[in-house]
């Protein structure tokens, strides 16, 4: 049955409150289906239609029940359609996943099932005293990854301080997928400078960002935090902490 007939119908109910919690849960729902999708493959191997025998041999999939569950939610949540036995996308969402920007979508996607979900499930033991659990280091490269959403605000900033200036070192605090420093070197050629961050993945993530991008002779990237710089690595005409 479709997911939103059956929530309307619950109107009939007259259960208050029952109505709108469904209809945040739906979201909730079509969250969770596009993350075990995106988790799983199926997006990206509905990229293009695929009936049912196909999608078990492309995921390697073991348990099939499991499977049509799945593709049932993905139809529910209309995220999939099928058509002459293929499954295709159809949600505006899962069909960005797949696009250009699909990758920081994704970031959201997965912050929010596995570390906010943690967070709040563990939250009533860990106010009575339970130890604190993972901490957002263990999610670093997720959330440098959906974080590069605000690059085109932050560029706009970014604009007013470095445009104009040479030459211009920078040293960037936390700098996550590095995306900040590409951005200043977009805004200024002369610009070169230091990317700095605790968390060993994502050193990793910028480091092969800055030169997948061409940086490398401009940015080098540090595992550490400000203490690791010694005097000789500055001066900075800029620091950024975001
Ligand atoms: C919210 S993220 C922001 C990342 C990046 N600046 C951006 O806007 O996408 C904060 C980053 O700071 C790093 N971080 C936390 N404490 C730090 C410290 N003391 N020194 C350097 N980096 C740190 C984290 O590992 C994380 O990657």
């Amino acid at each position: 049955m479709n997911l939103k007939y059956a929530i309307t119908s619950l109107r009939i109910l007259k259960i208050s409150g029952l109505y709108h919690l469904m209809k945040d849960w739906q979201v909730s729902v079509r969250i969770h289906f596009i993350f075990a999708a995106y988790e799983s493959g199926l997006l990206k191997a509905l990229n293009q239609p695929c009936d049912r025998k196909t999608l078990i041999k492309k995921l390697e999939v073991k348990r099939t029940e499991l499977l049509d569950a799945l593709l049932e939610v993905g139809l529910a949540t209309k995220e999939l359609a099928v058509k002459n036995e293929k499954f295709f996308i159809k949600g505006k969402r899962s069909k960005a996943i797949l696009g250009a920007d699909g990758d920081m979508l994704a970031a959201v996607i997965q912050a929010s099932v596995t570390y906010y979900s943690d967070a709040y499930r563990n939250l009533t033991a860990r106010m009575h005293g339970e130890e604190l659990g993972e901490n957002l280091d263990e999610i670093g490269d997720i959330v440098a990854r959906f974080s590069k959403i605000t690059e085109p605000i932050i560029k706009e900033f970014l604009a007013s301080l470095v445009r104009d200036k040479s030459p211009m070192t920078v040293l960037d605090v936390g700098c996550g997928s590095g995306f900040l420093l590409r951005s200043i070197h977009d805004i200024n050629s002369n610009a070169n400078g230091i990317g700095l961050d605790t968390d060993k993945a994502v050193v990793e993530q910028a480091t092969n960002n800055i030169i997948t991008w061409g940086l490398t002779n401009q940015f080098k990237i540090h595992h550490g935090d400000i203490y690791s710089l010694s005097e000789k690595n500055g001066p900075f005409d800029l620091i950024s902490l975001i």
